[in-house]
């Protein structure tokens, strides 16, 4: 059985592209590896945050994960600052990272960029405390978006070179999880290929039935084809993607001819995808409900996230001060 580690980010609703895209993976693999799920309330530090803003939105997206079925008896889900340890490995490993290489990382140029007045050293560490994170619990692998790559590869470099100084087999080197399956895509309703945050053009899990239909009815389409059998244009061809994503394949035929003979009737495809984006999105609406009323669900799911984090990550930092000299007298 592998040891999978990812971190969530505790910003911000989740959006059915981080669900289809991201998240439904997590709880697949959750049944058939040794996963640890946290949520990088640390990382979060970096901007400033209002701290009568940290709670909620750690809450937020906790509350979110496990409404969608990310399950606390089956894997390790956590709160990043509830694990002190990780704190330990990120003085550690930040002995042996370089100003060079973290001044070049791409995220630290580009959050440079964006927040001149704030270029702070949390924000420079910030790979070394990802890679804590991960070697904490020593993983196979890393479900992570390609705009982790280039941290996840810092995360071996560091594996690698506490190795080689310390002269031992410690820290595995951790690669990308891959179950081998097509990742998704879920693209925008505005004709953008990509449904995100900062598209502004998500349908958000906890979003209405009203709500889902308004911005279905409301995406981008046209007069319909003249000629059978036409090329789709992006914005429909979109349509057509998270139809295949959310809906019966029977249904995506029935639209597909409709759109191939030119008696596509856009008004009639739309309600039906709404239809089945409510179908999809609405337990998981009614469970957030369910868990924003009854918030003991949150405390037994980190107590017990909580306790099995540290548990291994004392192992690991035990093993760690060991291997770098530190004794007891
Ligand atoms: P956003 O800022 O739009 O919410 P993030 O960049 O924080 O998204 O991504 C969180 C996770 O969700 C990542 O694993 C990312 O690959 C995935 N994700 C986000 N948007 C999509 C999308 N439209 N399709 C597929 N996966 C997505
Ligand atoms: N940096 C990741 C992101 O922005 C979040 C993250 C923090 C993470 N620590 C991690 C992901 C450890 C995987 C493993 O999405």
């Amino acid at each position: 059985m592998k040891t999978v580690v990812s971190g969530i980010r505790s910003t911000g609703n989740l959006h059915l592209g981080n669900y289809y895209g991201a998240l439904r993976n997590f709880i697949r693999m959750q049944h058939e590896n040794r996963c640890f799920f946290f949520i990088a309330d640390y990382h979060s530090l970096t901007t400033h945050p209002n701290p009568k803003d940290l709670y909620p939105n750690v809450k937020n997206v906790l509350t979110e994960y496990l409404a969608a079925g990310l399950d606390p008896e089956v894997s390790t889900i956590f709160i990043q600052s509830d694990v002190p340890e990780v704190t330990e490995l990120y003085l550690m490993l930040n002995m042996h990272a370089y100003l060079g290489e973290l001044s070049k990382t791409v995220s630290f140029k580009e959050k440079a960029r964006k927040q001149p007045e704030n270029v702070n050293a949390g924000l420079l560490t910030y790979p070394t405390l990802m890679a804590a994170d991960i070697l904490l619990h020593n993983p196979d692998e890393v479900p992570v978006g390609k705009d982790q790559e280039q941290h996840l590869e810092m995360t071996r470099r560091f594996a690698r070179r506490f190795n080689n100084f310390y002269g031992v087999e410690y820290f595995k080197e951790p690669v990308a999880y891959s179950d081998g399956t097509q990742m998704i895509k879920v693209p925008g309703l505005d004709g953008s290929g990509k449904m995100g945050k900062s598209e502004g053009n998500c349908i958000y899990l906890i979003d209405d039935a009203k709500t889902i239909q308004k911005k279905v009815m409301r995406a981008l389409t046209d007069q319909g084809p003249t000629e059978p059998n036409s090329v789709k244009p992006d914005y429909i061809e979109n349509l057509f993607t998270i139809m295949q994503i959310v809906s019966a394949p029977e249904t995506v035929a029935f639209f597909d001819e409709k759109w191939n003979t030119c008696e596509i009737r856009y008004g009639d495809m739309k309600k039906q995808l709404a239809a089945d984006i409510i179908e999809a999105v609405n337990p998981i609406r009614e469970r957030i409900l369910e868990i924003n009323a009854n918030p003991a669900i949150l405390h037994k799911a980190v107590t017990l996230g909580k306790e099995k984090a540290r548990e291994s990550a004392g192992k690991t930092i035990r093993e760690v001060r060991e291997i770098m000299g530190f004794r007891n007298f």
